[in-house]
């Protein structure tokens, strides 16, 4: 758990969802925008930028770096580049907080620096599997020590990377990203290759920042010994907060919500696919460029929902939404099915474990695999969750509260304010009825 404090919510029915909101920004777009703002020739200006403790965790990394960062207003910070070879070390270990992303991608940036560098991170990043990236990075040459596969990372400097093809094992913009950042600092060609297509934010960007880069969906290629040129970066609203409140309007009777200038990527809105097989109404309106991104409103009204066997291909591109997805396979009519989720059980909690005992709590059917869960969807009762200092299991929650029988408690939630700082604020104006009590 991150901060001092322990914060636990109660979430109960409220109202129909109505409203027009923001959701913060995006997270994976803001982590990137300062670490290529950092290392370019020039003045990076980061408009949208997530305030969240997971991207702040990663300026003030950079700024131990010897990098300026200003943050003239919430949501804004101007990055004072200081060129691909400009970074300082630190004596002091590097903290990522709850990030991996912070962690995997610095990991990569840092593996070609001329000095040592040490990532820590708190109790749950300290147990998330970090070989899927210094593996990789040790054949480009680099020399990162691990605790048995897990952080700290002591990064040794010095090391003359070289450019490898890679065949990633699991589809992972992490390790993709680790490995094109070191890229930059490797003699010759680096080249990976998904097993599925990820997110790719971190090839958009390089190209925005004027590094020659061929990418496209499941492979990136690129090659050291350019430069970046700082651009200004709009980082649009992410997609992954907004996916809360899809869910909970779509399960609440009466309810219509418009989630403003949501981040679209087609990496990212395989959860809008999935609900919308499960007969949610969801339409986008206003869809745009933005920054290079597509960018829409997402209006989304109550429909009933009824379970499906989840296509495995979607998993990539909802990786993050599932804690929000069991909770509608939950409510839907019917059983939902999903297929090929390991990679759960790694995020900042196993998330099929935490998903699966949190909806038995509350009275639901289901059973769990080694990499999948099939959900007998039915009435949800109040009860006791523990989100295992999850964010997005805490969130999940709150909206089961809104529709469940009887009140929900859920333990242990500070770590919200990692990717969706203000979401008690944004979700009790727009309809739900959650209590903080710390
Ligand atoms: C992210 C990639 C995904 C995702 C994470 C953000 C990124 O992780 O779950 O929240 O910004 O690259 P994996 O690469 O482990 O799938």
């Amino acid at each position: 758990m991150s901060g001092a404090s322990r914060i636990d919510w109660r979430s109960r029915a409220g109202g129909p969802l109505r409203g027009e909101l923001t959701v913060p920004g995006d997270k994976s777009v803001s982590h990137r925008a300062l670490m290529l703002g950092s290392i370019a020739q020039g003045t990076t200006r980061i408009r949208g930028f997530l305030e969240g403790e997971d991207t702040r965790a990663t300026a003030a990394v950079m700024a131990q770096l010897g990098v300026r960062i200003e943050a003239p207003s919430d949501g804004e910070r101007i990055v004072h580049g200081v060129g691909l070879d400009g970074l300082r070390g630190s004596p002091q270990p590097l903290d990522c907080g709850n990030a991996g992303t912070g962690m995997r991608l610095l990991a990569g940036l840092l593996a070609g620096q001329r000095f040592d560098s040490t990532l820590i991170g708190d109790a749950s990043l300290s147990r998330r599997p970090m070989r899927r990236v210094t593996e990789p990075l040790a054949r480009m040459g680099a020399r990162i020590d691990t605790r048995d596969g897990l952080p700290p990372l002591i990064i040794h400097g010095g090391r003359r990377l070289h450019g490898i093809r890679y065949e990633l094992p699991v589809a992972s913009a992490q390790v993709k990203s680790a490995l094109l950042l070191a890229g930059l600092y490797a003699e010759g060609v680096t080249e990976v290759i998904e097993p599925h297509p990820t997110r790719d934010y971190t090839e958009r960007m390089l190209a925005a920042f004027g590094w020659p880069i061929d990418f496209s969906p499941g492979h990136a290629r690129l090659e050291g010994g350019h430069a970046l040129h700082a651009v200004d970066v709009d980082v649009p609203a992410d997609f992954s907060s907004a996916a809360f409140f899809l869910v909970a309007a779509s399960l609440v009777p009466g309810s219509e919500l418009r989630l403003r200038a949501v981040g679209l990527n087609p990496r990212r809105i395989g959860l809008l696919h999935a609900l919308r097989l499960m007969g949610a109404d969801i339409r986008i309106e206003h869809e745009r460029s933005s920054g290079g991104e597509p960018v829409g409103d997402l209006v989304v009204r109550h429909a009933p929902l009824r379970g499906i066997e989840l296509p495995e291909a979607l998993v990539p591109d909802m990786i993050d939404e599932f804690p929000a997805f069991f909770i509608a396979a939950a409510v839907a009519r019917g059983t939902t099915v999903v297929r090929g989720v390991a990679e759960l059980r790694v995020k900042e909690s196993d998330r099929l474990a935490a998903m699966a005992a949190g909806l038995r709590a509350l009275g639901i059917a289901v059973e769990e695999s080694p990499d999948g869960a099939v959900i007998h969807g039915g009435a949800l009762h109040g009860g006791r969750i523990d989100s295992r200092g999850d964010h997005r299991i805490a969130m999940s929650f709150a909206i089961a509260g809104l529709v469940a029988d009887g009140e929900v408690s859920i333990e242990d939630c500070a770590n919200v304010a990692t990717s969706f700082p203000g979401f008690v604020d944004l979700a009790n104006g727009c309809g739900f009825a959650l209590q903080t009590c710390v």
